[in-house]
């Protein structure tokens, strides 16, 4: 089990469209009981209603959004590259298949009973304050629907206040 320290998010200094964009992140959900874990590479950080969030967009197919959906909270977490493996397999396989936890080297942490992988190295719990379909009236951008959504597996994005960020 890894020490986290908990980061003072005015000290953040992170870019997000190659943290997010091309080094990708897990969003893991869910309990003690049961938990699921998988690999983001959409997403961003922001201020929005009040307060400093994330916002990811999760695919109607991926079995972490019924953890999502059916609980408060979820994690954002980076690595280093070292788990760019494990990335690829949490981003290519189902937790509805396999222990992907176990096949990719990863724990399952808690705090405030918020679950995220302990072999991250930077770590973003979050309340979440919105679940919002995207739909394809929703596009200004005629070509998206047919781009990203032909089999229309569409996502949700969801918002979630980070309440706590922690870095070792
Ligand atoms: C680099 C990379 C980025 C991904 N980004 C997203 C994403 O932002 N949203 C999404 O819904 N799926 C994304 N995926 C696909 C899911 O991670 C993948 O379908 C995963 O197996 C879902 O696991 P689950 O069914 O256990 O939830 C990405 C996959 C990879 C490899």
């Amino acid at each position: 089990m890894h020490t986290f320290q908990p980061y003072p998010i005015d000290l953040l200094e992170m870019n997000p469209f190659t943290k997010i964009g091309s080094e990708w992140a897990l969003v893991t959900s869910g309990s003690k009981a049961k938990v699921n874990t998988m690999t983001v590479s959409w997403g961003g950080v922001g201020v929005l209603w009040g307060k400093n969030v994330t916002y990811i967009f999760i695919r109607d197919s991926r079995y972490t959004k019924e953890f999502i959906d059916n609980g408060e909270f979820f994690s954002l977490a980076f690595f280093d590259e070292t788990y760019h493996t494990a990335l690829q397999y949490c981003g290519s396989h189902s937790g509805r298949d396999t222990d992907k936890w176990a096949e990719a080297g990863l724990t399952p942490a808690f705090r405030h009973s918020i679950p995220y992988p302990d072999e991250a190295n930077l770590v973003m719990l979050c309340r979440k304050m919105a679940a919002v379909p995207i739909k394809e009236e929703h596009f200004t951008d005629s070509g998206i629907m047919k781009k990203w959504y032909a089999d229309s597996d569409m996502h949700t994005m969801y918002v979630g206040e980070i309440i706590d960020v922690m870095a070792r």
